[in-house]
């Protein structure tokens, strides 16, 4: 036991005693004492592999992952009630008790930060190890984000940096990972990733920056229905999800910091937006949340922007990386979102939005918050429809419920002898046909909707490295699918029965913007409602509001709540009457668009949950001492080709089209099995370059070797075009 305990605790000389072991004790299994001896060997400092370890426990017991309670991570205290005495957890700092019935309400905007200033002189104080996932290999240049890896890459390289170019070929191949130069050609699949960031920690030098480049850009056709899913956007989202996957899992011994790169992906102005893109915010926010070993940032830009490769260049060169998660750039400007305080109106007595002779459509009408709602607007005398998933009873599609039976039905039972009623019908938000034809049935028979309030919501709620390939599909269906077939639906209602509801009120979750452990997908669910209510602001006719919440004090799983409901959980959550009020003034006060409902201030949540404030280790200081400028570099020897070397790129290109390795500076173009037809390649393969002028063909023909040439295509006024 102890020496299995010596191996997966580092460092390896570090003695270790163990606790006492009574035989008696239930407690007392060889996993227990070893889990004890890890965790008094981590509260001393030691580093732990957590993997091995893991590993190791595995045959001792079976593992089990505990679900809590939403936001468990911020502010809601999580412990078994068999909790050790004496054991406190410590309040994390911004962490707020909620006041009487506080609640904080919030629109999102934008606000202009400064630039980044440039690093001095061009160069930076420390080298690093740069990964750009890009699509194409560096030199390529056909579509607008390769010109932008490109222009990242030099300017990388120009400040001293290694950079090495990783692509995703269009295919699996036999090596899942293939190197090129300074390019990496991996497989498009989350293994070929799994392979190449495992050598990649494994090596001398693994990376110390990445930024990601793929799937950047895709832009909606400007007709395009918002109520139709443009699933080729969400490859960007299935791209940064399948990179979040697997580096939530790696065991990186040093921070990395990420760079995740969109186009129009937010919306700072009245610019349209694709909803689709914005899920990449999901895995983007959450991933540092579970691997806090990974710094990410997402950098939203228009890449047709002139110049916004500089732009990019100087956010993202820094020596060190600057505290703002999102950033947006646009022109020569820089956003950052921001939350300003809305006051909401109060009820004004004789003005109720919502009327008493109403019709109201709910979709989910038995979830928690669906059910609040549903007997708030039956006591007021409207008629509410209630979708629902699950086969409705006979007796309940009138509205009347049988009070023998349990849960919602004894609820809706309850509700007999009120003003209004409550009309149920089974139906699927994410299956159009049942949603319309619900619509269409409600029209027909009560006359009118006069506001749909779309509560159909799944929190599956999955770590990163225990997301299955379905995960977002579940998530993605009652929102991003639900909420673009109401969209239709309402079109379609307008144009058999000529006629909208008033308004369509969406919940959605501060999880959108604060992410959450396990909780990418739904992070990133929810991010598309936020957007797609922004996008069809004013659209159909219809006020679109949206709402992210904080919690609602509702019990949880009842197993789970038994174990794990806390004083304090109950203390910061809103109760259902709290919400409905939040509901009727948000329809009072707000025409279209989002507001943020929060029990405790918001912005310092973000500050702490999204916005990376690094600790900067004395290791990590920018050392003068040890700076390297770019030039030492260059004018290293001449024989040894440093790893990313314009001379060694410049190289790797000759190598590449005449498909030899073993070509070096001085040999003759036609001596390594060149000729005309090769020569004329090799010119439009340099042309796409901007290290060096393009040659002429009969430079390259005449050149004594490839060093000549390289010399030529960089000397005189065009060396630095
Ligand atoms: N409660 C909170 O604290 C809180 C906080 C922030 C945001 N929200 C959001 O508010 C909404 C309501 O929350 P809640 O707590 O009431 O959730 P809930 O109790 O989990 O209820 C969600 C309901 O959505 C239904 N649903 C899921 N997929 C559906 C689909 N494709 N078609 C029709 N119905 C579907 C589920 O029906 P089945 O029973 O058939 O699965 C379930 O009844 C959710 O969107 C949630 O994300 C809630």
């Amino acid at each position: 036991m102890e020496r299995s305990t010596q191996r997966i605790a580092r460092p390896e000389s570090c003695r270790l005693s163990q606790p006492a072991r009574d035989e008696n004790d239930e407690e007392s299994t060889d996993r227990h004492v070893l889990l004890e001896c890890l965790g008094a060997l981590w509260a001393a400092g030691v580093a732990v592999d957590w993997k091995r370890a893991s590993d190791q426990l595995e045959p001792f017991g079976t593992r089990r992952r505990l679900p809590l309670p939403t936001y468990s991570f911020d502010g809601h205290r999580c412990w078994p009630d068999d909790q050790p005495a004496g054991l406190t957890l410590p309040r994390q700092p911004g962490e707020r008790e909620r006041h009487r019935e506080a609640v904080f309400t919030y629109a999102q905007t934008w606000t202009e930060k400064m630039l980044p200033r440039a690093a001095p002189g061009g160069g930076s104080a420390k080298a690093l190890r740069w990964l750009v996932l890009a699509d194409r290999p560096f030199g390529e240049a056909e579509r607008a984000e390769d010109m932008l890896a490109n222009s990242i890459t030099r300017q990388l390289e120009d400040a001293g940096h290694e950079v090495v170019r990783v692509c995703r070929r269009a295919k699996p191949s036999n090596s899942s990972v293939k190197i090129k130069g300074s390019t990496i050609f991996i497989d498009p699949t989350r293994e070929g990733l799994k392979a190449f960031f495992d050598a990649e920690i494994a090596s001398v030098r693994p990376a110390d920056r990445i930024l990601c480049l793929w799937h950047l850009s895709g832009t909606a056709d400007p007709c395009e229905d918002p109520g139709m899913v443009q699933t080729h956007l969400l490859r960007s989202y299935d791209a940064i999800l399948d990179l979040a996957r697997v580096l939530s899992t790696l065991a990186l011994q040093t921070p990395v910091d990420l760079w995740i790169v969109g186009d129009k992906s937010v919306q700072v102005d009245e610019e349209p937006v694709d909803p689709e893109k914005a899920c990449v915010f999901g895995p983007a926010i959450v991933l540092p949340q579970e691997n806090p070993m990974v710094d990410c940032r997402v950098v939203d830009l228009n890449i047709d922007d002139p110049n916004i490769g500089y732009q990019l260049g100087a956010e993202i060169g820094r020596d060190v990386p600057g505290a703002d998660a999102i950033v947006a750039l646009r022109g020569n400007r820089r956003w950052g979102p921001h939350f300003s305080e809305v006051a909401l109106a109060s009820q004004i007595s004789g003005r109720e939005t919502l009327r008493s002779k109403g019709v109201y459509l709910i979709t989910a009408a038995l979830g928690r918050i669906g059910l609040s709602l549903t007997e708030y607007l039956v006591s007021l005398g409207a008629t509410v429809v209630a979708i629902t998933r699950p086969s409705v009873p006979d007796h309940l599609s009138s509205g009347r419920a049988d009070l023998d039976e349990d849960g919602w039905t004894r609820r809706l039972a309850a509700l007999d002898g009120s003003k209004g009623q409550v009309v149920l019908r089974q139906g699927d938000v994410s299956d159009f046909d049942s949603l319309s034809g619900a619509l269409d049935s409600t029209v027909r028979e009560f006359g009118r909707i006069d506001g749909i309030f779309h509560a159909a919501g799944l929190a599956d709620l999955k770590f990163l490295s225990e997301m299955k390939d379905t995960t977002s599909a579940g998530e993605f269906a009652s929102k991003l699918v639900g909420i673009s077939n109401v969209y239709r639906a309402i079109q379609r209602l307008q144009s058999t029965h000529g006629q909208s509801p008033e308004f369509v009120f969406l919940f959605s979750s501060l999880a959108s913007i604060l992410g959450g452990p396990a909780m990418a997908a739904h992070a990133a669910a929810n991010r598309f409602m936020d957007a797609f209510a922004r996008q069809v602001q004013g659209k159909l006719g219809v006020r679109w509001i949206n709402s992210n919440w904080d919690d609602w004090d509702y019990s949880y799983d009842e197993q789970v709540t038994a174990a794990y409901r806390t004083r304090q959980a109950e203390d910061l959550a809103l109760s259902s009457d709290e919400g409905i009020n939040i509901i009727k003034r948000i329809l009072a006060t707000i025409d279209n668009g989002q507001v943020i409902v929060a029990t405790r201030p918001f912005p310092p949540r973000v500050r702490q949950w999204v916005d990376q404030v690094r600790i900067i280790t004395p290791d990590e200081q920018p050392d003068e001492q040890n700076r390297s400028p770019p030039e030492e570099v260059r004018t290293g020897k001449d024989e040894v080709l440093r790893h990313g070397d314009p001379r060694s790129i410049f190289l790797d290109e000759v190598k590449n089209l005449l498909g030899a390795e073993e070509i070096g500076l001085d040999d003759n173009f036609f001596d390594v099995g060149g000729d005309s037809l090769l020569a004329a390649e090799l010119q439009a393969h340099l042309t796409k370059s901007d290290r060096w002028r393009s040659p002429q063909l009969d430079e390259i023909i005449g050149a004594a070797t490839f060093g000549d040439l390289y010399e030529r295509i960089c000397s005189g006024d065009h060396s630095s075009r």
